[in-house]
């Protein structure tokens, strides 16, 4: 029987991209995001790719919408496979400069949404022996100078995944967590950025396309597998986190003094 994954996000970017590769394999993609209108053109492209598209536009941080996201998806399809949270923003500054405001709102989007919709889609997801996908970034296990906010929310997400895959494993559900590095999408344009001097990328580095993050989120959750990250870089930054903090912190300050902080 053909999948049902419901995918946050869905109208951009990465979580446009994870519903067509789904798409491909017949799957049935119910589409969550705000904008009803670049949903449906998402639909459309994921029928003309062979799967059926369902949408269902909200917003993730309204409860109503989170609720009438899983109601609607198990009326069409009386069952749920995958739950993807991919649906996230940025938010980049300082830390003595965070507007507390705008700090709440990215934790709401990118911490407690995913958190709620997993625990809304829990029953279906275990009659299913199904997968929750995490998107994290290679930014929760790593921060830098002005990626407090975006970082913070995401090393909860990291922290929040690795207690719930422990605590769901008895019902045969799994969880994913996703860290890509860079990829080409409309991500920082949406970011609310008081600072652009963030980040580190090394000379010459391309960002991923959003199509080959997304085939490997595919395959990861047809294998079984716990923790994706994406790219070569991910993995280069995640094991010098890991195994050489001391050089990552004097980096860190270093990016801090020649970018003016
Ligand atoms: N691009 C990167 O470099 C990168 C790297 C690492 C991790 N990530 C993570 O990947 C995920 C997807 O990012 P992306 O690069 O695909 O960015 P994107 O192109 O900006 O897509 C973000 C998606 O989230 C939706 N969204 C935003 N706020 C929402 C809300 N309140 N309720 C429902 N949907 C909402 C947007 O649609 P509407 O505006 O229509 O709601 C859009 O579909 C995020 O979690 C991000 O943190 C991205």
């Amino acid at each position: 029987m053909a999948h049902v994954v419901v995918i946050t996000g869905a109208s951009s970017g990465i979580g446009r991209a994870l519903a067509l590769s789904w798409a491909r394999r017949g799957a049935r993609v119910v589409l969550s995001a705000r904008s009803q209108e670049a949903l449906e053109r998402v639909a459309e492209e994921v029928r003309a790719a062979g799967g059926d598209g369902l949408v269902v536009a909200g917003d993730v941080t309204v409860e109503e919408d989170r609720k009438a996201l899983c109601d609607r998806a198990l009326a069409a399809y009386g069952r749920l496979d995958v739950l993807v949270n991919n649906a996230g923003r940025g938010y980049y500054a300082p830390t003595l400069e965070i507007d507390p405001a705008e700090l709440e709102a990215i934790y709401r989007l990118n911490v407690v949404a995913p958190v709620r919709l997993a625990q809304l889609a829990i029953e279906p997801l275990s009659a299913a022996k199904g997968t929750v996908v995490m998107v994290s970034s290679i930014a929760g296990l790593v921060s830098a100078p002005r990626m407090g906010p975006y970082a913070s929310s995401k090393f909860a997400l990291e922290a929040l995944s690795m207690s719930l895959r422990a605590e769901v494993s008895a019902r045969g559900v799994r969880v994913l967590v996703v860290r890509p590095g860079p990829v080409a999408t409309p991500f920082h344009a949406n970011a609310v950025v008081t600072d652009e001097n963030v980040g580190y990328r090394p000379p010459g580095h391309k960002p991923q396309s959003p199509e080959e993050v997304a085939e490997g989120v595919v395959r990861a959750v047809a294998s079984g597998r716990e923790v994706l990250e994406t790219s070569a870089f991910v993995k280069v930054a995640s094991l010098a986190a890991r195994v050489t903090p001391g050089p990552m912190r004097w980096l860190s300050k270093r990016m801090a003094r020649h970018s003016g902080l």
